[in-house]
């Protein structure tokens, strides 16, 4: 399964900071957003990823991961020309689709959750269709909203609703299967002049080929994409990180646990930050007998 990592568009809810800086590179506490998004697809076992950004910010995001073989990984990048829509992802990274199914995070989104790991993995297992991951939102008018029935299959989609069917708000990870490339060059632009994904999962629906996984109200799903939500973030990452002494969204303690780099290779990466709390933790896990064998990733 190929991954891609959607990390374009105009930012402009988070104006003036936006103007000089990708939103997708701004920090989230201790480290650049994108680790988020990055750390979720290497936990779904995708290790092949393209990164899309806006013109001209490609750079940034290569002077910060490179070709990922430090990870792991192979990433690659492209560029968006203008943001036309979360769907016309699968048209910029046709190339890198080629005949695979693939997988899609929005760039500013962070997932946590007890077990997210194994629920990655398990629902990127023989994608057939696609799956599409649901979350109990306060307000869910605000988002693409999935309407399940009492077997929990989902039997409607609807793009900010003025009265939602439900409170379960689409996430912004997607897997799906091949199809989805030929599904999206058929779209026609919405009247905000965007390729919607909600056409594309529609399209799924219709064939009864979509999933929904919902995530429970232990797991966390936040946006990043106003000042506010920024700022809860990066407190959220913060209080966890202090109180359990744990990283979210470390890539470099997640590649080791996955196996996509060695101990020692993990440990190396730590110390060339060593002179950063971040740099400092990966030291310590990667160190002395306590750190052992991997633990499988969760
Ligand atoms: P949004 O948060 O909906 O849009 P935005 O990032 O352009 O911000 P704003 O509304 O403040 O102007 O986008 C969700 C994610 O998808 C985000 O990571 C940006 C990315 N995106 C693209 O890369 N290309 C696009 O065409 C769109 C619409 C979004």
């Amino acid at each position: 399964m190929k991954g891609i990592i959607l990390a374009g568009g105009h930012g402009s809810r988070l104006h003036p900071i936006t103007l000089g800086v990708s939103k997708q590179l701004l920090p989230v506490y201790d480290k650049p957003m994108v680790y988020y998004p990055l750390s979720v697809l290497m936990l779904a076992g995708v290790t092949d990823i393209q990164i899309i950004s806006a013109p001209g910010d490609a750079a940034g995001f290569q002077r910060l991961l490179g070709d990922g073989s430090s990870l792991g990984l192979t990433l690659s990048y492209a560029e968006q020309d203008k943001p036309r829509g979360l769907a016309d992802a699968f048209l910029v990274s046709a190339d890198h689709i080629g005949d695979e199914p693939v997988a899609l995070v929005l760039g500013d989104n962070i997932f946590h959750g007890p077990g997210f790991g194994e629920l990655l993995r398990s629902s990127a297992r023989d994608v057939d269709g696609c799956v599409l991951f649901g979350y109990p939102v306060r307000d869910p008018e605000r988002y693409g909203v999935g309407e399940t029935d009492a077997s929990g299959r989902l039997v409607s989609i609807e793009e900010k609703p003025a009265a939602p069917r439900s409170n379960l708000a689409v996430t912004g990870l997607y897997f799906y299967d091949n199809d989805v490339v030929r599904i999206a060059r058929g779209l026609r632009p919405s009247e905000r002049g965007e390729l919607e994904i909600t056409d594309v999962n529609l399209a799924y629906l219709r064939r009864g080929k979509a999933r929904f996984v919902e995530l429970g109200r232990g797991f966390v799903w936040l946006d990043t994409g106003t000042h506010n939500a920024l700022t809860e973030a990066s407190q959220y990452v913060q209080i966890l990180e202090h109180r359990q002494g744990v990283r979210i969204g470390c890539v470099e303690e997640i590649a080791w646990r996955m196996g996509y780099i060695d101990r020692d290779a993990c440990h190396r990466l730590g110390r060339a930050l060593a002179n950063s709390p971040y740099g400092q933790y990966i030291m310590e896990i990667t160190e002395g007998p306590a750190a052992g064998a991997p633990r499988a990733a969760s």
